[in-house]
């Protein structure tokens, strides 16, 4: 069975995508690793340079009454196996209403697969039913962060949603940790957020991890160049820092 992480912080605009396929890309080189793209937004669809045009997607899998094999909708792309996402997977709520294993799509999907070690799932900035479908088939949840004073809005929430999964659909669940992103290291609030949010950490009986996520300019150069961060500008910091935060979670 692989090991599934979900990426998930319902801020919009934190890192999560940029962590998502940085984590895949890295351990894609050495291990079988998909990236599951549930974000209607599709960031990280576009970074691998998938389609979502005429190719069945995410919306297919879980959505779709047809219910297609998840293998059928990945992509073998130049950075990496993906299921992109659809920007119909919006109406996800609408559709899957009153329907009793609606929340279980994705792992259903899953539990039918084969061949992947790793399996990233991205996910959009809400606490909706696809989050839902994306905790129920994870094994761990990284909560990217930013060391802003709104950095831990709505971190209660999520925790909320998690621990509920936990108790009912996936005992399995855990808080692999929270990762500081986009780190400038500048400011002296940064500083003391960091403390703050480790504060926080403990007590959702969690970590923050040890490695920070540096800012660089070239990880948006290398999202704009639909390329891989670790193919694009291997020794910026943002793509040593992902490396570590690799090592981090203990994968060779
Ligand atoms: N380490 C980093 N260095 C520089 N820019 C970053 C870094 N991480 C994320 N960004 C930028 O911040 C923006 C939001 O990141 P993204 O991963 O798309 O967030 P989310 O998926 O949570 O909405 C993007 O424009 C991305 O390029
Ligand atoms: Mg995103």
């Amino acid at each position: 069975m692989p090991t599934v992480f979900v990426v998930a912080n319902q801020k919009g605009g934190i890192g999560k995508s940029t962590t998502a396929t940085n984590l895949a890309g890295i351990i894609g080189r050495n291990h079988k690793t998909l990236l599951i793209d549930a974000d209607p937004q599709g960031n990280s669809t576009s970074t691998y340079n998938a389609q979502i045009e005429d190719v069945a997607t995410l919306y297919d899998v879980i959505i779709d009454s047809d219910k297609l094999p998840i293998s059928e909708a990945i992509q073998h792309t130049e950075n990496g196996d993906i299921v992109a996402s659809d920007p119909l997977l919006v109406k996800a709520e609408k559709m899957l209403d009153g329907e009793l294993e609606g929340f279980y799509r994705l792992k259903d999907a899953l539990d039918n697969l084969e061949g992947y070690e790793y399996i990233v799932i991205d996910t959009a900035p809400s606490l909706n039913i696809i989050l839902y479908n994306c905790l129920i088939a994870a094994d761990k949840v990284i909560i990217p962060v930013t060391a802003d004073s709104y950095a831990m809005q709505g971190i209660q929430q999520l925790y909320d949603t998690i621990m509920s999964v936990k108790r009912r659909q996936n005992k399995d669940l855990s808080i692999a940790g929270l990762l500081l992103v986009r780190y400038s290291g500048r400011s002296n609030l940064e500083r003391e957020t960091r403390d703050n949010i480790e504060n926080i950490a403990q007590k959702m009986d969690t970590k923050l991890f040890k490695t920070v996520i540096r800012e660089c300019v070239k990880t948006k150069e290398a999202q704009e160049a639909k390329k891989l961060l670790i193919d694009y500008a291997p020794k910026c910091n943002t793509c040593l820092d992902y490396l570590d935060f690799v090592k981090e979670l203990k994968i060779k």
